[in-house]
């Protein structure tokens, strides 16, 4: 007799197996391989191939809405935005499912003068941050990591920022945008069809729901820049930066569920 299911936990990992296989890029044991897949061609012309942070994460430093401190990139792929942050006096955690894209990160950090200052590591971005990689953070960052986990891994991505991200401190988020990019599916049909479709397209007000336990500081379409911008942009993401309340501003202890 199979009597297995206790927990919030096991209910996920549930919820992970009725997908195909061949549709999650969001779990080690399968996204790992997908993604080392997709990393193989370092040459294929994938827009977010190119070595150049994004433009909305230049213009929060630009504009000294960030400033240097702790930082965590989620499913950082090759590195650009770890780079760039170290580059400008932040200490980088950064975390991919994909021994590829860490090979290619590491490669990458070698020619940098930077590299000293950010460590990559290998693995789930939703389990490494409850053993190692703790922070807490000021700047947690996700360039297209959020919308490939399914429905109810937001549950787990919240939990993410419960456990790691310092109050006060901030979530620059890039992700699809609906109407351009991205499957829009209802939530529950991805279940039905057991598939992701290639990534979710969110709208701003599903953003602002989901992230509602934050504030927002900025919402706005990715900037399109040219190729010979030193700027990563495309106009089909979203790019948001949303802040953790301090604990003055909750009234609360930030590290108790507040999110
Ligand atoms: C579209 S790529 C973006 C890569 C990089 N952020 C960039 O913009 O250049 C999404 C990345 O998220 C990673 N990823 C997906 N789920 C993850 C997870 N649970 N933990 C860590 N990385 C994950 C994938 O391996 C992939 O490299």
């Amino acid at each position: 007799m199979d009597r297995n299911m206790r927990t919030v936990e096991d209910i996920l990992r549930l919820l992970d197996d009725l997908f195909a296989p061949e549709a999650d890029r969001w779990t080690a044991a399968n996204g790992g391989p997908w993604w080392d897949g997709f990393y193989a061609d370092r040459s294929r012309a994938i827009p977010f191939f190119v070595a150049k942070p994004d433009e909305n994460l230049a213009s929060y430093l630009d504009r000294g809405l960030v400033t240097p401190g702790r930082a965590l990139d989620l499913g950082c792929g090759p590195g650009r935005n770890a780079l760039y942050l170290a580059s400008q006096g932040f200490q980088v955690d950064a975390v991919d499912l994909s021994p590829a894209a860490i090979a290619w990160a590491e490669d990458r950090s070698r020619d940098s003068a930077a590299a000293t200052a950010v460590r990559f590591r290998c693995g789930d971005a939703l389990t490494l941050t409850t053993t190692e990689l703790t922070g807490p953070y000021d700047l947690i960052c996700d360039s297209g990591c959020f919308h490939h986990l399914p429905p109810h891994r937001r549950i787990s991505y919240l939990d993410l920022l419960d456990r790691v991200l310092a109050p006060g401190g901030y979530l620059a988020l890039t992700c699809f945008a609906s109407g351009a990019m991205g499957s829009e599916l209802p939530d529950a049909d991805f279940y039905r069809e057991a598939r992701l479709h290639g990534g979710l397209a969110y709208t701003p007000e599903s953003l602002r729901w989901i992230f509602s336990g934050l504030m927002e500081v900025e919402l706005r379409r990715m900037r399109d820049e040219p190729p010979e911008s030193p700027l990563f942009g495309e106009p089909f993401l979203w790019t948001a930066l949303f802040k953790r309340k301090t604990e003055t501003e909750t009234g609360t202890s930030a590290r108790t569920g507040t999110l």
